[in-house]
Order: structure tokens, then sequence, then C-alpha cells
């Protein structure tokens, strides 16, 4: 306990239990309220909030000062609790059935006009305006919610891996660069002219560094920064739990990865994650189009080429003889529901992941098709494709044709837009699962090899004799993402710790010797001094607390986050400096 509090409660604590309680409060006023001889105003902490009145009980000192109070200012209250007489019972606040009488109201601080109202969704103002007056925006309970949510979570995850024999320890930010694949940022040297650090993108290579080091259990709530597009769960700089493991195996990284899942949604929600499935890639993208399926609902994917072999409608022909492609799925009762304008749409949105069209369908009694879909499917197979498809009267059957690489994103993000669109996704729940067995490499536009993770990634040992074959497409890698309705919340990987297979890694990706040591060389150094066996994960916090608070948006769940154009429109950042400044760094604008 502190001695030296200068409040006796918080303004969300009191209840009926309160009741003849002397107390001093402190908060801000989020109604006022006079009511000629009585005065009311709502005061509110991150707790929660209370009634305080003023009437012919107060004194005449509080009377005349809350004559003075306005919306946001900061008052401490002193008082005491009473309930409320029976009509001025508010059920809809926690504290509704008491207030407290007030003796005493002083006033703190004043504002200034404010910006914006701050309703809770924050739905009165611009995001604009919000961000730019975030120290107000975050007053909304919405976010004060969030954060704490955030925090639990964070040391529940803590409280777990300390309690399993993990060691929290800090990695540089000023660094080189690190190999997860986007841009990243940097940060000019003054006392090496000419030189860069990079900020991480992942503490990736000083945590295999401290498995060299021997710490055989690391973890680090850490900060990454990455120069990418930024979506609604993606942040140029947020945070993971990163963690890593000697002597690992594949499971005993997913054991610590679930019991830190477990914590966290234990801690915050009250219930853990239960076991959790694991699908290959393979798999996943089979049944769901994408690698970070969202399970809570059905509407699987179902590959039609075989049956369509003999199909002549141009765009299926033409995807078969090109060697794509025809998948499919079924909307459940939507024959009845889906005009002209639903489908369009649909059209439109799988043309954005670039398919040339969507061959829909509307089935009817006895199997008859109508729309585009029934000439791609010749009627001997309509029976056996409607069947495979699952698909009934009154139902829509969707295909697409082309190559895999459009047609599995396509109907599968199609899915998802649809299940939300028709409102087929349950609320309130989670669906968790493991994609395993990523490919190890594959194919960039310009046909040469990269990384699905990243170089230091072991590839599945049965699976080191295709290294320089022509099968190198084939070959998975020990890798793992963990996944919560259709997000990626982490995602790690078995390392290599075999020179041998490091250097035939990197001849397969066409990393020179000199690439090597110049990009890696301090981490393929140590690793020849000795390195255990080691693999771990990392969290992207920032979604695992979007998931926990039903957040829409990563901003929704960042005390200072930026916008889609990786602004902090509160600080003004980035911003021009002094051309002085940048002489120091020896840098020179051309803008
Ligand atoms: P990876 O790049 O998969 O792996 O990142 C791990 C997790 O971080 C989250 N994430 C992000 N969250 C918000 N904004 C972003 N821009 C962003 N980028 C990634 C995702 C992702 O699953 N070093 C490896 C981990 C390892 O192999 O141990 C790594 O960083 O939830």
């Amino acid at each position: 306990m502190l001695k030296h509090v200068t409040r006796t409660h918080t303004c969300g604590q009191l209840r009926a239990e309160h009741i003849g309680t002397p107390v001093v409060l402190q908060g801000w006023v989020s109604a006022v309220r006079d009511r000629g001889g009585v005065a009311f105003a709502v005061l509110r902490d991150r707790f929660g909030s209370v009634q305080i009145t003023v009437d012919e009980r107060s004194t005449d000192a509080a009377r005349a000062a809350v004559k003075g109070v306005r919306l946001e200012y900061v008052l401490q209250v002193e008082g005491t609790v009473q309930a409320r007489a029976e009509g001025a019972v508010n059920n809809k606040m926690e504290s509704g059935d008491i207030e407290v009488i007030a003796t005493s109201i002083q006033i703190l601080s004043r504002t200034q006009p404010l910006p914006f109202v701050l309703d809770d969704r924050g739905e009165s103002a611009l995001e604009e305006t919000r961000l730019r007056n975030r120290f107000l925006d975050l007053r909304r309970p919405l976010l004060q919610h969030n954060l704490r949510v955030r925090h639990v979570a964070a040391q529940a995850a803590r409280g777990f891996l300390n309690g399993t024999e993990f060691l929290e320890i800090e990695t540089p930010v000023l660094t080189r660069a690190t190999p997860e694949g986007a841009r990243d940022y940097l940060v000019p040297s003054r006392v090496h002219p000419g030189s860069w650090y990079a900020l991480p993108q992942s503490p990736q290579l000083f945590k295999q560094l401290l498995m060299v080091g021997g710490f055989d259990r690391y973890y680090q709530i850490a900060r990454c920064f990455r120069d990418e597009d930024l979506r609604l769960d993606r942040q140029p700089e947020f945070t993971q739990i990163d963690i890593e493991i000697s002597f690992p195996s594949r499971e005993l990284v997913m054991e610590v990865a679930e019991g830190v899942a477990n914590a966290m949604w234990e801690a915050t929600l009250g219930e853990g994650v239960g076991t959790i499935p694991v699908l290959s890639y393979a798999d996943a993208m089979d049944l769901y189009g994408v690698d970070a399926p969202d399970r809570r609902f059905e509407m699987t994917l179902h590959t039609l080429s075989a049956l369509l072999h003999e199909a002549t409608f141009p765009p299926v022909r033409s995807a078969l003889d090109a060697g794509g492609v025809i998948r499919g799925f079924t909307v459940k009762g939507a024959a009845a529901g889906s005009s002209r304008k639903v489908l369009d749409a649909w059209t439109a949105f799988v043309k954005e992941y670039g398919l040339g069209g969507l061959m829909w369908g509307k089935v009817a009694a006895e199997g008859v098709i109508s729309g585009p879909a029934a000439k791609a499917i010749p009627e001997e197979v309509r029976e056996a494709v409607l069947a495979e498809l699952g698909a009934e009267d009154g139902d829509v059957i969707l295909l697409g044709a082309g190559e895999l690489r459009h047609v599995n994103p396509g109907l599968g993000r199609l899915r998802v837009h649809i299940a939300k669109e028709r409102d087929l996704i349950p609320e309130g729940t989670f669906a968790f699962c493991w994609v395993v067995d990523f490919p190890l490499f594959e194919k960039a536009d310009d046909g040469s090899w990269t990384s699905v993770h990243h170089p230091f990634t072991a590839p599945r040992p049965e699976h080191i004799p295709l290294f320089g074959t022509d099968r190198m497409g084939e070959m998975l890698s020990d890798s793992y993402d963990l996944v919560c309705n259709g997000s990626e919340i982490g995602g790690g990987s078995i390392r290599i710790h075999d020179p041998v297979v490091q250097a035939q890694v990197f001849e397969a990706l066409g990393i020179s010797e000199t690439e090597q040591q110049e990009k890696f060389g301090f981490l393929l150094n140590a690793l020849s001094y000795g390195a255990p066996p080691h693999g771990g994960l990392a969290f992207g916090f920032d979604r695992c607390v979007m998931l926990l608070t039903g957040a829409t948006s990563i901003r929704d769940v960042i005390a200072f986050p930026k916008t889609t154009s990786a602004q902090d429109l509160l600080s003004g950042a980035p911003a021009r400096v002094p051309t002085k400044d940048l002489d120091d760094l020896h840098v020179r604008s051309t803008k």
C-alpha cells in the first residue's frame, strides 16, 4: 500500500457498501447540471464514474464552487457517500444507486473549449481530430478499457513466462537490418559519416545470439519497426511478445505459445484458449484459400478442376489449358437475397485479387442452376459439382477460374467478406488454429527463390535432400503460425543451427558469400561457436489485444498510434529538421 495517496477512493469504486463513508475523490467532470437549489456533476476517473450532488446538505463553499464547474474540469471533491432517493436511482451507471454529497469542491484544473465531444465510441469527431488530440481521446472509457486490457494481457504473458524459467532480456533498437522482409527505418550516424543504423523489424538475430550466449529461454515485449503499407491490423511501430528457446521441439515452442495465449485470454476474458487444432499450410490453402483462415464459420472452398476438365465455357477452358484451377464455394440460402447488385459487388471484390471474374450460379429445385455458372458446368457433371460444393435448392454457388495464386486469395477473401456481410460470424467467439509446414521457399516474380519466413528457418529434416534439386518448391519448413479469427497473431520456426544447411539455404536464395557476411556475418560467425539447437516465435501483441477487446482498428489498442500514412498527428512526426542538423548527420535531403 502507498502511504502518500491523496484520494481515499477511486470514482469507479464506490458502491452501496460505502454508504456513510467520508471520501476524497479526484477526477474529470463528464456531466454537469444545475437545477436551481441542487447541482449534479458526474466525476470520472479510469476506474469509473460517480455522481456528485450539491444540495442543502452541502456546505456553502461547495454550493458556490459548483457554479464554476464545467465539462472536463479536474476536481477534488470531498463528501460523504449516500443512498440515492428512490426515484433518482440510475440503472445505467454502476454506481447508480449512490451519490456523494459534496462538502468541498476544489477545481484543480480548467480546460479550454474541447475540440470534440468525448463520446465513448469516438463517433462524434473525425479520427484525424481525435488523433491530433489523443490526450483527450484517451479519456474515452473505450480507450481506457482497451489499454487496461493491454496491460493485463502483457502482465499475464510475463507471468506465464516468468513462471516457466524464461528471462526477459532487452535487445538493441539501434542496430543493423533484420531479415523480416519489410523496408527498414534508418537512422544516420553522426559519428560515422555515411553509415546508418536500422531499427529492428524484430529482435530475430539478437535472440538467436542470446541462445548462443547460453540464455536458453528468452523473452521480450519488444518494439518492432517496419516501413510497409499499413492496414487495419498493421502499424509501422508495433509490439511483439518475442520468445526463443534452446533445445526445442516444435511441440515445445507451440506449448509455450499456447501457455502465453491461454494466460492472456484467461486474465482478460476469464476463459482460456482450449486445445488449439493444427492445420497444415496445404490444408489451410485448400479449405480456406488463405494461410490465416477464419474458422468461426464453414463455407469452405472446393476444387472442381477435375470435374470440369471437359468444360468448354471459355473462362474455364482457358484457365485449365493454362494449367490453372477452378475452385468454388457455396453460400447457403443466398439465392433469394442476392440481387444482381450484390453479385456484381462480389465479382468486383474478387477482381481486386487478380481474378478475371466470378462465375455465380443460383441453385433452384432439382439442382437447376441459373447464372454464368450454368454455362461453366456441363450437364453431365452438374449433379457431381453440386454434391462436391454441398449446394442445394436456394443456395448460391460461386466459382473462380485462373491461376491458383489468384483464385485462392480471391475466393478466400470473398468467403470472409460474405460471412461478414451476411452476419454469419458468431460474435464473441475465438477460433484458434496453428498453421504449420509452410513452404520453405517461394518463387518471386522474377523467378528467383525467396524465403517464405526468413533465411534462418529450418527445413523439415526429411526435406534437406531436396536442396539443389528441381523439387525445391516442395520443401517444407519447420515453422508455425498461430491464427485466431482470420488474424495471424504469431509466427515462428525452428532455426537452422547447422552451418552446412545454412549455406544450402543461402545458395538456394542466391545470397552471395559477400552479401551473407555483410548482412548477417555477425550471426553466422556466432552460430559457428557452439550454437545450441534453437527455435521460437513472436506474438503480434497489438493484434492479440485487438481480439481481446473486439477492436476493429489496431489504432484503438495503442496509446499513441500512427495514421495509415505513418504519421503521428499529435507530435507532428515525421517532421522536417533544420539543415544544420542534417549537416551534422552528413545527410542532405533531395526534397
Ligand atoms: P513475423 O514477421 O511473422 O515474425 O511477426 C510476428 C507477428 O508480428 C505481427 N506483426 C505485426 N503487427 C502489427 N503491425 C505490423 N506491421 C506487423 N508485422 C507483423 C503479426 C506476426 O504474426 N522474428 C519473427 C518471429 C520468429 O520467427 O520468432 C517475426 O518477426 O502478428
